[in-house]
């Protein structure tokens, strides 16, 4: 008898640790989209998506936010005139809507990516074009899309405004209109100038305030600031940070944390990752003590597809998860 009871009780403790064991989550932390009211984003590439179930199953969980890392750029969706491949752009938007999932367009007016056609259009035909695709983009994906950058990158590193094909043949003007045509296209989007190394108070983030300002002040509907946010642990933290993007807020403008990475000199170690983290967490940090501050968007968000290492040989490592999706430093400082 005693035995039949010993063996009774040690099927039930076991049946209790499978239980208890089945119950337990994959992570003790939360996703990190539940611990911020802020939208937690990532650049997403449509083949990683569409080729990579864990991949699929990590982003699902951890973000509620995705940006198009280049299908949306206009060599990507016109690289002829008049033909559009929306295929990749269409992939990534119905994965978030299936998945209750925001969006981030990502970019209507670039100096970079932009199909070679428009090298031999007049002044005349490139203002048309620029109207047209700003249209035509913004109209198919009207209603889907929270946020645009509608121009990116227009700032030299001293705050003068980049010579790009746009203001050689359109004058300084561009920027303007470009805000124009987006508000008829999709009023209900938020409209956004982005930029890289305007973290910091400097002569392009100051170029950067004063233009949204006095966009404002001409009723041009600049709606948000977007600060990409692309750091090295070999500089040091951009400093000042929550404070400039405080500067943008009082303009009265959402500000974003559009395209962050960290990266790191390779091989990374236990420093490294961990001066990685603590930039990561300064940048959430300052975005989190921000109210217009509505979103913190990665620029990928495992080692597994990045930018970086193509960009710049020798660093990489500058996510949050590593190649085999588990979490990093970096993502256990923010989400302990
Ligand atoms: O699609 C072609 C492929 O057919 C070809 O075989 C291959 C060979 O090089 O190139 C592929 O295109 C590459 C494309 O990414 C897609 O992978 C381009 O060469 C490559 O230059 C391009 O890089 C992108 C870069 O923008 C271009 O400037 C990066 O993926 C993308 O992460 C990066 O994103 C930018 C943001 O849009 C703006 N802010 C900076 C950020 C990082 O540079």
């Amino acid at each position: 008898m005693a035995r039949t009871i010993q063996r009774w009780a040690a099927v039930l403790a076991l049946g209790a640790c499978l239980i208890t064991w089945q119950a337990a989550p994959a992570s003790a932390a939360p996703p990190l989209k539940d611990i911020t009211s802020r939208y937690v984003g990532s650049a997403v590439p449509a083949t990683a998506l569409a080729n990579e179930a864990d991949y699929r199953t990590t982003l699902t969980r951890e973000f509620d936010s995705v940006t198009p890392e280049n299908e949306m750029k206009w060599a990507s969706l016109e690289p002829n005139r008049g033909q559009y491949n929306w295929s990749a752009a269409d992939s990534i938007v119905n994965y978030a809507r299936q998945n209750g999932k925001s969006v981030r367009g990502h970019t209507l007016v670039w100096h970079n990516q932009y199909p070679g056609w428009l090298n031999n259009l007049s002044a005349g035909e490139l203002r048309a074009a620029v109207q047209q695709h700003i249209t035509t983009v913004m109209t198919r994906y009207q209603g889907k899309i929270r946020a645009w950058d509608v121009v990116n990158e227009v700032f030299n590193e001293d705050g003068t405004l980049r010579d790009s094909i746009f203001r050689q043949k359109l004058g300084d003007g561009y920027i303007a209109d470009a805000f124009r045509w987006a508000k008829q296209a999709d009023p209900g989007a938020k409209l956004y100038i982005n930029d890289y190394n305007v973290e910091w108070q400097g002569a392009k983030s100051n170029a950067m305030y004063e233009l949204v300002k006095s966009l404002r002040q001409q009723g041009v509907p600049v709606e948000g600031a977007g600060f990409q946010t692309h750091l090295s642990t070999q500089y040091g933290f951009p400093g000042g940070f929550q404070a400039n993007l405080q500067r943008f807020a009082d303009l009265g403008v959402d500000v974003a944390i559009t395209e962050a990475d960290v990266r790191i000199q390779l091989p990374a170690d236990a420093a490294k990752l961990s001066k990685q983290a603590d930039y990561f967490d300064q940048a959430w940090d300052a975005c989190q003590a921000v109210g217009r501050c509505v979103e913190f968007t990665t620029w990928g968000f495992t080692d597994r597809h990045s930018w970086v290492p193509g960009t710049f040989p020798g660093e990489g490592a500058a996510c949050l998860f590593d190649e085999s999706l588990k979490p990093k430093p970096a993502y256990t400082r923010i989400n302990p």
